[in-house]
C-alpha cells in the first residue's frame, strides 16, 4: 500500500507556466490514494482551468476566500486543519514572499497561515528571479521555520533562459512526499528531549560568561525530530535563531537552570540528546548589583558546574542517551572516554577546530561512536542534514530496542 493512502494533501498552485505540471502532480497523488484538495491563486487560473484540477482530484477547487460554499465551515480554516501536508507547486516568488512575511490576502496564503501541517514548497521561476537576493532571503526564512523545499531543476526555461528554475518533475515531488510520510512515522509516539545553545553564567546583572554556541545544531535536531513524528521538548540556552515550530520550548539561562529543566523531565522521555554547550564552571558569586570598577585587577573565582549528561547517565532507566563532544584533539580517545563515563548510547564528536565544524557554523563534521567504538564519520554537511542522519540512526537503534544497558 502506498505511503500516501488516505492522506489529505492540500496542493497550492501558483501562477506560472509550470502550473500545467501541477495537473500531473495532482493526478499522481490522487492515484497513490491521497485525498487532494487544490487551492489555486487567481493568476494560476490564467494558466490552467480549475476544472482540470477538479476533474483530477474529484474535489472542488478553492480560489476565492469569500466564496464560501459550505456555511458550516470556514473553508480556508477547514482545509488548513484537515491537511496532513500542504504542497505549494509551483511556488512563485510572490507566494514565497507572502509566506515569509505572513501575508494572507487570498485563499492560498490564508490557508498557509492557518495550517499547522508540514509544508513542502517546490519553486518555479525565471533563473534570475530564483537567484535574486530577496527571493533567496525569503527562502532562507522559510527554511529556518522548518518549511522544506524541493529544488527546481536546471534546463531550458519557458521564458527562454537556460538555468535553474524549472519546477521539479511531478515524479520527484511525489517521491519527496512519500519520503516525508515514511520519515514521519519513524519517531511517532516517542518523546525526545534535546538541549541546545550555550549556557549563560551570570557575574552580575549585566555581565556573564558564555560560549559561541548558536543553537543551530540542537535546533536542527529538534526540527528533524518533529518532522519524524516525535513529541519534542527543546531546552535551550542562549541561541541566535528562532525555535523550530512544533517543539515545546523551555528557555534556560545557566547550567543549573538546564540541570533542573532536564532532570525534572527525564522520567517521561524516550530519547535525550545533549547538543548544548554547557559551561563547566560558573562564578562562585553572582553579584546582586553591577560591579564597580576599582582596582587594576579583578579576580573571579569559578566553581564547577554539575555535569548534566553524567547525571542523566547515572539516573536513566529506559532512555536512549546521546551526548555530543566538542574536541580539538585526540577525538576518538576523548569521545570514547566521555561516552563511557557518562553512560551514553551514542556519542557525536565534532572537531570544533576544523573549518566548517562546531560552533556557529551552518555545517558540521561529526564522527559517531557507540559502546563498541567507532560507528561512522560523516563528511561536511549542513547541520540539518547531520541532524536528519543522526535521528535516523537513533530511530534504527530504538527499533532494535537498544540502550546502553542492553
Ligand atoms: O550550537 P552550534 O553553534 O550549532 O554548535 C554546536 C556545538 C558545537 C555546540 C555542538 O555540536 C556540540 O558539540 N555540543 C556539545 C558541546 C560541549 O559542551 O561539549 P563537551 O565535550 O564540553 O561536553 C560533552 C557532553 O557533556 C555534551 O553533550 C554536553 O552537553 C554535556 N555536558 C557538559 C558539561 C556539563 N556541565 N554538563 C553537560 O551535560
Amino acid at each position: 500500500m502506498s505511503a500516501l493512502n488516505g492522506k489529505t494533501i492540500v496542493l497550492g498552485v501558483c501562477g506560472g507556466i509550470a502550473a500545467f505540471k501541477a495537473a500531473a502532480l495532482c493526478s499522481k497523488l490522487t492515484q497513490a490514494g491521497a485525498k487532494v484538495h487544490v487551492i489555486m491563486t487567481a493568476s494560476a487560473t490564467k494558466f490552467v482551468a480549475p476544472l482540470t484540477f477538479q476533474t483530477l482530484s474529484r474535489h472542488e477547487v478553492a480560489i476565492d476566500t469569500f466564496d464560501e460554499k459550505d456555511a458550516s465551515v470556514v473553508q480556508h480554516i477547514d482545509l488548513a486543519d484537515r491537511a496532513d501536508l500542504v504542497i505549494v507547486a509551483p511556488a512563485s516568488a510572490n507566494t514565497i514572499a507572502k509566506i515569509a512575511l505572513g501575508l494572507g490576502d487570498d485563499m492560498l496564503s490564508t490557508t498557509l497561515l492557518a495550517t499547522t501541517a508540514p509544508i513542502l514548497v517546490a519553486p518555479a521561476m525565471n533563473v534570475h528571479m530564483y537567484a535574486n537576493p530577496a527571493v533567496e532571503q525569503n527562502m532562507r526564512t522559510l527554511a529556518d521555520r522548518g518549511i522544506r523545499f524541493i529544488e527546481p531543476g536546471t534546463g531550458q526555461l519557458a521564458c527562454g533562459y537556460v538555468g535553474k528554475g524549472r519546477l521539479a518533475e511531478p515524479e520527484d515531488i511525489v517521491r519527496a512526499v512519500e519520503l516525508h510520510f515514511a520519515e514521519r512515522g519513524r519517531l511517532t509516539g516517542k518523546r525526545v528531549l534535546i538541549t541546545a545553545g550555550g549556557t549563560v553564567e551570570r557575574i552580575d546583572p549585566v555581565r556573564y560568561l558564555t560560549n559561541d554556541s548558536s543553537g543551530k545544531m540542537g535546533y536542527a535536531l529538534a526540527e528533524a525530530a518533529v518532522r519524524m513524528g516525535a513529541e519534542v521538548t527543546l531546552i535551550s540556552g542562549k541561541a541566535a535563531i528562532p525555535a523550530p515550530s512544533g517543539v515545546k520550548l523551555v528557555r534556560v539561562d545557566s547550567a543549573l537552570d538546564m540541570l533542573e529543566a532536564v532532570m525534572s523531565r527525564l522520567p517521561d522521555q524516550d530519547v535525550i540528546i545533549k547538543a548544548a554547550a554547557v559551561a563547566d564552571y560558573r562564578p562562585a558569586e553572582r553579584h546582586e548589583h553591577k560591579l564597580k570598577k576599582s582596582d587594576d585587577e579583578l579576580t573571579l573565582t569559578l566553581i564547577k558546574n554539575p555535569d548534566i549528561l553524567q547525571q542523566i547517565g547515572e539516573l536513566k532507566t529506559h532512555q536512549f542517551v546521546v551526548g555530543f563532544a566538542a574536541e580539538t584533539r585526540n577525538i576518538e580517545a576523548f569521545a570514547m572516554d566521555k561516552l563511557r563515563r557518562k553512560r551514553c548510547d551514542l556519542l557525536v564528536a565534532n572537531d570544533v577546530s576544523a573549518e566548517g565544524a562546531g560552533f556557529g557554523t551552518d555545517t558540521n563534521i561529526v564522527s559517531v561512536y557507540d559502546r563498541s567504538g567507532f560507528v561512522e564519520a560523516l563528511p561536511m554537511m549542513g547541520k540539518r542534514e547531520v541532524a536528519t542522519h543522526l535521528l535516523h540512526l537513533i530511530a534504527d537503534r530504538l527499533g532494535k530496542g537498544e540502550t546502553a544497558d542492553t
